[in-house]
């Protein structure tokens, strides 16, 4: 099916599912009840900023309250300026003071189950203070100041959060690399930011199997000279290779330091973290965010989108990897303001077995569940008996994020677990917007398949043309913000060309969010997918260009071209047409098959497992335009194997298509 007709068809899905009954009561009353109750603080919000994120962040703890609200316009605002805050302050210590020390905070299950059942952990927000404290004064002991970049590649393991919080705590930003990512990946984003330490694992369970964190961090590292120290946490006692002087034992260091340790103080635009994401050109970005909007912003999206009430029986899971946004701001930073016990899964979800999601869900009551449409295809395929087998009646509001949701994972996702009891919140955001845009309310909004629905509170999104310009509902455009909000990007770091490049200079006085999207007659969004040259995989983004120039470093590869390819279970795969240097061109079928897999693992090292292709083609020649741009529309067509409705007329030389057709 081509793109157009894919979006006709879910554009005239008319299954409305207004919120489930009984719903408000579940969650312990509804936060926004109705769609008039959003429009109204929704128009609130946009027509005097001041007023109303004034008073949402008037709920928080400050050490000196700001001089104004809003300052400046798009793309440079400053938001709560003046003001000093401590965003560890209002995750943790707060909840301390107030004298809810003893509740639980952050429940956290490791992957094994060896001995029948796994290792949990449950953290009170008074074990938490402990904790981050004595991290932040370790962290201190090992040279790091305020301002100082901390890169932390760990896996999902409570001291990821606690490493996060203590940056936040002494005023150090923290760059959280996903455990995913190789040695390579590792290097350009020390290298980027500049970081003296790193923190890590020596390893971190996977599928049962150990990832050897440390060992990858001592490859990244070998090849600059900048890192003074690396911490390293015991996880899964895998052997090590040991560099005396720059590495140091979590054991050793942080828990013989003192648990006394003051938040302090920090402007409320100080930098709080950086994290790279992949773009259309180039290396990976460093996206900047900064302390007192983001944290507004997440706390108060978190709060609305999933109805948080403390003092409950919520027990909130997002089943994301910290090393990715939706880490950063539904496991962490938006979660925890709201008092509500965080989960945090160490491994896959079907180990040892397919039902461990549902395992996890049922044995810890959970009661919103926040995951990725790639995973619902994959429940979806595994079969009903997983989730079947268990006592899933504790769920409450159920949430995906990451990629557009096909209807049909959606309806599975409303019925198989949800028992048409939970809303569906398909939520809209990026690493850029720091926490939700477009989403449904679970009290309010009635949902329809598909559709990531309206608005969050004070978002200003539009479907515009190329001039920016609002185009009329039932038309598609390109997804823009009009006005600021508090947790948008400060800037990519150290680049501010690129920061004005990709997302200002498109369409001037908007941002641009890099999405083809279009509204219907209820003013529903619906998001189609990028426009730009980024593909997203799984729910994460890669970039062509960065694929291209991983394939192209290896010595058989000439020239290569990637696409997206559409997956049953990613949504989206990654297609790659490579010309190779003539000696190099496979003689049989199974050299092909080697180098295919020669080539996979070359990416798979230089970038991660999740940038490994799909599908690997090689041709002669790659289809180009007279001026010589490689016309990927045309590649997008032969790897999803549909006949192209593309103009031809520009392509330099026909017979590369055929060639490329016969082949595929
Ligand atoms: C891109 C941002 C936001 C956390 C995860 C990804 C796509 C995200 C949805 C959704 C359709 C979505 C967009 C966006 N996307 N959520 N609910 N429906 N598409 O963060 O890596 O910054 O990627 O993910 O294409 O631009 P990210």
């Amino acid at each position: 099916m081509s793109e157009d007709a894919r979006i006709e068809s879910v554009l005239h899905e008319d299954r409305l599912f207004p919120p489930p009954q009984g719903i408000a009561e579940r969650l312990g009353g509804a936060l926004i009840g109705d769609l008039d109750q959003w429009r109204e603080e929704h128009e609130r919000a946009l027509s005097d900023p001041d007023e109303y994120w004034g008073s949402v962040a008037s709920k928080f703890w400050w050490a000196k309250s700001w001089d104004s609200v809003l300052r400046g316009t798009m793309p440079d605002t400053a938001w709560f300026d003046g003001g000093q805050t401590n965003v560890c302050f209002n995750c943790v210590d707060r909840h301390v003071v107030a004298g809810h020390g003893d509740q639980v905070g952050l429940v956290w299950e490791g992957e094994p189950t060896d001995d029948g059942t796994p290792e949990i952990r449950r953290l009170t927000w008074s074990m938490l203070q402990e904790e981050i404290s004595r991290t932040a004064n370790a962290l201190r002991d090992l040279g790091v100041q305020s301002g100082d970049v901390v890169t932390i590649y760990m896996g999902m393991v409570p001291e990821l959060a606690i490493t996060m919080l203590a940056c936040a705590r002494i005023g150090a930003v923290h760059s959280v690399i996903f455990g995913g990512f190789s040695a390579s990946a590792i290097a350009d984003r020390v290298q980027d930011a500049q970081s003296k330490i790193v923190v890590t694992c020596d390893g971190s369970w996977r599928r049962g199997s150990v990832v050897p964190l440390k060992a990858n961090v001592d490859e990244a590292l070998a090849s600059i000279d900048l890192v003074k120290h690396v911490l390293v946490l015991k996880r899964c006692k895998n052997d090590l290779e040991w560099h005396g002087g720059r590495d140091v034992w979590w054991h050793d260091v942080v828990d013989s330091a003192s648990s006394e340790c003051p938040c302090v103080p920090m402007d409320a635009e100080a930098p709080l973290f950086l994290l790279y994401t992949s773009g259309s050109t180039g290396k990976p970005k460093g996206i900047l965010h900064t302390t007192a909007g983001y944290m507004v912003w997440t706390a108060h999206t978190a709060k609305n989108t999933f109805n948080l009430r403390a003092d409950s029986d919520q027990m909130y899971w997002c089943t994301a990897d910290c090393g990715w946004i939706t880490g950063h701001s539904y496991i962490v930073y938006g979660i925890m303001p709201n008092r509500v016990p965080t989960l945090m899964y160490e491994g896959a979800p079907n180990a040892p077995a397919e039902d461990r999601f549902w395992d996890i869900c049922a044995r810890h009551k959970v009661t919103h569940f926040y995951t990725a449409p790639t995973a619902i295809r994959a429940f979806m395929k595994w079969g009903d008996e997983h989730p079947s087998r268990h006592d899933l009646s504790s769920l409450q509001v159920l949430g995906t994020v990451g990629e557009p949701i096909n209807p049909e994972a959606w309806m599975w996702y409303y019925r198989v677990i949800g028992h048409e009891r939970c809303p569906i919140v398909d939520t809209w955001w990026q690493t850029e917007t720091g926490g939700h845009m477009i989403t449904p309310l679970p009290c309010a909004t009635p949902t329809v398949p598909g559709s990531c629905t309206l608005p969050a509170i004070g978002v200003d999104a539009a479907i515009v043309d190329q001039d920016g310009q609002e185009v009329p509902h039932g038309t598609g455009g390109l997804l823009a913000i009009r006005k600021p909000w508090p947790g948008m990007l400060r800037g990519i770091y150290g680049d501010r060309d690129r920061f004005m490049d990709t997302y200002w200079a498109r369409l001037p006085g908007l941002y641009f969010a890099g999405d083809g999207a279009r509204r219907d007659e209820r003013g529903y969004f619906w998001i189609m997918g990028r426009v730009d040259d980024v593909i997203n995989v799984s729910g994460h983004r890669m970039g062509t260009m960065e694929v291209e120039s991983a394939l192209v470093s290896h010595p058989s590869v000439v020239e290569a071209a990637v696409v997206g390819v559409p997956h049953e279970i990613k949504g989206t795969g990654i297609a790659a047409f490579c010309t190779l240097i003539p000696e190099q061109r496979p003689k049989t079928p199974e050299d092909q098959e080697a180098l295919m897999a020669e080539l996979r693992a070359h990416v798979g090292r230089e970038i991660g497992a999740i940038a490994k292709p799909d599908l690997v083609r090689f041709t002669d020649a790659l289809p180009k335009t007279r001026s010589g741009k490689i016309m990927r529309r045309l590649l997008r067509d032969v790897a999803a194997g549909v006949e192209s409705t593309q103009d031809m007329t520009t392509l330099e030389d026909p017979k590369v298509l055929s060639q490329l057709r016969g082949e595929v």
